[in-house]
């Protein structure tokens, strides 16, 4: 079987140098306890690999005080000043992985904040990179999600402030959110951070599945983005499908079938990818 296999298929540059630090931790380690703040990436597989080689998953705050020896990496992310504040205070070393692209961020909203500026993030309301990002100003900060969010914003406001945006938010509701502010006076910085790794996988994988006579689509049923790409392909190729794993793949096929796409989701491991894509080659 010919298959397209998709170039931004898996894990985005931030989350590819974020796993890989894990594992040169692992390699590393001399039995020291590795832990990361928070899941390394949205995929049940790699986690339970990971907790195999010995690493723990942080989820709280008070759990990571409650910590007094080992490695502590903080994923793509990004955390807030608060997280460094507590890892520096302890016995506890750092790998930070912040993705470069949410580290920028947090350097403009310190800057920024700094100057008496309010920040707004235009973000969803509790994602981690959204708390890490609010968790970097030093003054007023405030998340706008939606459309009455914005406006409830841009009411209190005196017309300053710097506007940031979480890096995987839609660029479209970003603009139209953006848009809101200035119809209310708002008069301020914009800058848009936002990451066009996720818009690139998206335009990419539905391009593909209106060449091929089949798509697969791989990736973890919780993740956000794989479900988007999921549903981008589904409406470009009636046979779409959607497995987590080689063994989720069941497909019957017609017969006139010759071309089979395949992309794959943010958090998805590349020797996840490679399986499928081989198996696909040969079995089909
Ligand atoms: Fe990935 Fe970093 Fe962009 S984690 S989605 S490359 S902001």
């Amino acid at each position: 079987m010919e298959v397209i296999l998709a170039k931004s298929a898996g894990f985005c540059f931030g989350v590819k140098r974020a796993v890989d630090k894990v594992y040169e931790q692992i390699e590393g380690a001399s039995g020291h306890p590795i832990y990361t703040y928070g899941p390394i990436i949205h995929n049940e597989e790699v986690v339970k690999d990971l907790e195999k080689r010995g690493v723990s998953v942080i989820r709280d705050e008070q759990q990571l005080r409650s910590l007094d020896q080992g490695t502590i990496i903080i994923r793509s992310h990004g955390v807030s000043k608060q997280i460094y504040q507590i890892i520096e205070k302890s016995n506890l070393s750092c790998v930070d992985a912040t993705c470069p692209f949410v580290k920028r961020i947090h350097k403009i909203v310190e800057r920024e904040s700094r100057l008496g500026r309010p920040i707004i993030v235009i973000g969803n309301q509790g994602h981690p990179e959204v708390e890490g990002i609010t968790g970097w100003a030093e003054g007023p900060v405030m998340v706008a999600e939606s459309e009455t969010e914005a406006e409830v914003i841009a009411n209190n406001l005196s017309g300053f402030g710097c506007i940031v945006s979480q890096t995987t938010f839609n660029y479209n509701k970003f603009k139209d959110l953006v848009e809101i502010f200035k119809k209310k006076g708002y008069n301020g910085n914009v800058v848009n951070t936002i990451c066009n790794a996720t818009e690139e996988r998206q335009i990419e994988a539905g391009r593909i599945a209106t060449e091929v006579d089949a798509m697969i689509v791989i990736g973890d049923r919780h993740s956000s983005n794989t479900c988007k790409l999921f549903e981008i392909c589904s409406k470009k190729c009636a046979d779409t499908y959607f497995i987590q794993t080689l063994e989720d793949l069941h497909m019957e096929l017609p017969i006139t079938t010759a071309l089979i796409g395949i992309t794959a989701g943010a958090s998805t491991p590349n020797n996840i990818i490679e399986e499928v894509q081989n198996y696909v080659r040969i079995n089909f």
